[in-house]
């Protein structure tokens, strides 16, 4: 079970109101398990492991084996949000820090497109792409999006002159609606292979749908362990209790924010590998919470570097924040600091140690200071950093976002505000069917 410790908040938080908080969040957690809230034909998430098809799991097995057999060695990822956080997460977690650099080759190299309109980014990806072995995921459940059409009319053309149409067909698989979007109707016109995002499954909670799971598996990660997680958090976490981890996190959270200001949440790691985890989860609570003229701004560090840039206004600046570290118990490798005979780095005081006892050492520092400067601090543990753990703390995040949001009173499964932006590029695109916008925007420039 993912653990979770608040005692970093108790010298801040009145514990009758927190005790108040957590009937809130056991309220919430009957809305989100009874399914009568708002936005409740977008909870296909909660039960998507333990409902999950073998034929599913089979199906990307084959794509990957199919790939493996032409020689692949370079998949692009196209999509973007939800599209593309979560099976960019889980890869950069679960992959060696330097597997490029040793040119591992026992998978083939996942790379994301899709994700922004840089034209340079785009035509270096060419670049690459001509050095090596091509197939393309495009992923878009609205299947309209409009950074991973342009990037797909790219890449498409691409491996088309490269492959010949007929075998482009079979190096390209998209993933979408089932019925509607301008990449259904082109997947298939063109015979792609194609899986289905479920209706009732947005796109930041569709990690753990061919969505996440087809680039997680390509990249030569173990997607059966990640759904075992997965399916265990689904269990554990499904029980109504005011020590459910679900029920802390969401609790606490809104506790500080309601009661006592804290409008920023810092989501705090202390292994590079989890730098995307926390790009995933700023997007889940950003989307699900941002709306209605609430909700707590999340942001992210990656310590111990960030102590280093962050950490002063973290420790003295504004006191608007809390932050939520994700503590990992022990390092899958190890690295032992040696004696050394002249101790000219005066470092022999560690002799022995392991480098991940100084990380832990750093961070409980951190903690005690953090709490000296008026940071509460919540802690959410895992025991190591493999795949089941990671599903388990995902699910974790998912589980309690949906609880957290109702117990502020937003809807967690829309997304309204995403829409103003892409009305005024359209506009300035001049996209057919914008006319009127795009003339009123002009008058504006
Ligand atoms: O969470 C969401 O629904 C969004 O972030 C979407 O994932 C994102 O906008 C991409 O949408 P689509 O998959 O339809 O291209």
């Amino acid at each position: 079970m993912v653990k979770i410790d608040v005692k970093g908040c108790d010298s801040f938080v009145d514990s009758a109101l927190y005790n108040e908080y957590v009937n809130k969040a056991l309220n919430a957690f009957d809305v989100l398990e009874s399914e009568n809230g708002a936005g409740n034909d977008f909870l296909g998430w909660k039960h998507l492991a333990s409902e999950m098809r073998e034929s599913t799991l089979a199906d990307i097995e084959a794509i990957k084996a199919a790939w493996e057999k032409k020689g692949v060695d370079l998949v692009i990822a196209i999509g973007i949000g939800g599209s593309y956080l979560g099976a960019k997460c889980v890869i950069e977690a679960l992959s060696h820090n330097f597997a490029k650099q040793l040119k591992k080759k026992e998978a083939a190299e996942v790379v994301f497109a899709g994700n922004n309109l840089s034209e340079e980014y785009l035509a270096e990806l060419m670049d690459l792409a001509s050095e090596r072995n091509v197939a393309c995921i495009v992923i878009s459940k609205s299947g309209t999006t409009t950074e991973p059409a342009v990037a797909f009319r790219v890449v498409k053309q691409f491996i088309e002159s490269h492959y010949g149409k007929k075998e482009a067909a079979h190096r390209i698989v998209a993933i979408t609606d089932a019925k509607k979007g301008a990449l259904k109707t082109l997947a298939t016109q063109e015979g792609y292979k194609t899986f289905v995002v479920p209706d009732n499954v947005g796109g930041r909670f569709s990690v753990f749908t061919p969505v996440g799971l087809l680039p997680i598996a390509v990249a030569g990660m173990d997607i059966r362990a990640l759904i075992d997680g997965v399916k265990k958090a689904e269990k554990e976490l499904a029980v109504k209790s005011a020590e459910n981890p679900a029920v802390v996190y969401a609790a606490m959270r809104n506790l500080l924010f309601k009661e006592y200001g804290k409008s920023t949440e810092i989501l705090v790691n202390y292994n590079p590998k989890l730098t995307y985890v926390a790009e995933w989860w700023k997007q889940l609570y950003g989307e699900s919470e941002g709306k209605d003229g609430t909700g707590i701004y999340p942001a992210s560090v990656n310590n111990t570097a960030d102590l280093h840039s962050m950490g002063q206004f973290i420790q003295e600046g504004t006191r608007i924040m809390f932050e939520t570290v994700l503590h990992v118990d022990s390092a899958r490798r190890s690295v032992v600091i040696e004696s050394d005979s002249q101790n000219l780095d005066q470092l022999n005081y560690l002799a022995g140690k392991h480098v991940e006892h100084c990380n832990h050492m750093a961070e409980l520092g951190t903690r005690i200071a953090h709490i000296d400067g008026g940071v509460p601090q919540i802690q959410i543990g895992i025991e190591t950093l493999d795949a089941k753990r990671l599903g388990e703390v995902l699910y974790f995040f998912e589980f309690a976002c949906g609880i957290s949001a109702y117990t502020l009173g937003v809807n967690p499964f829309n997304q309204p505000g995403v829409e103003a932006y892409k009305k005024n590029m359209f506009a300035l695109l001049e996209k057919p069917g914008y006319e009127e916008a795009t003339k009123a925007i002009k008058e504006r420039l």
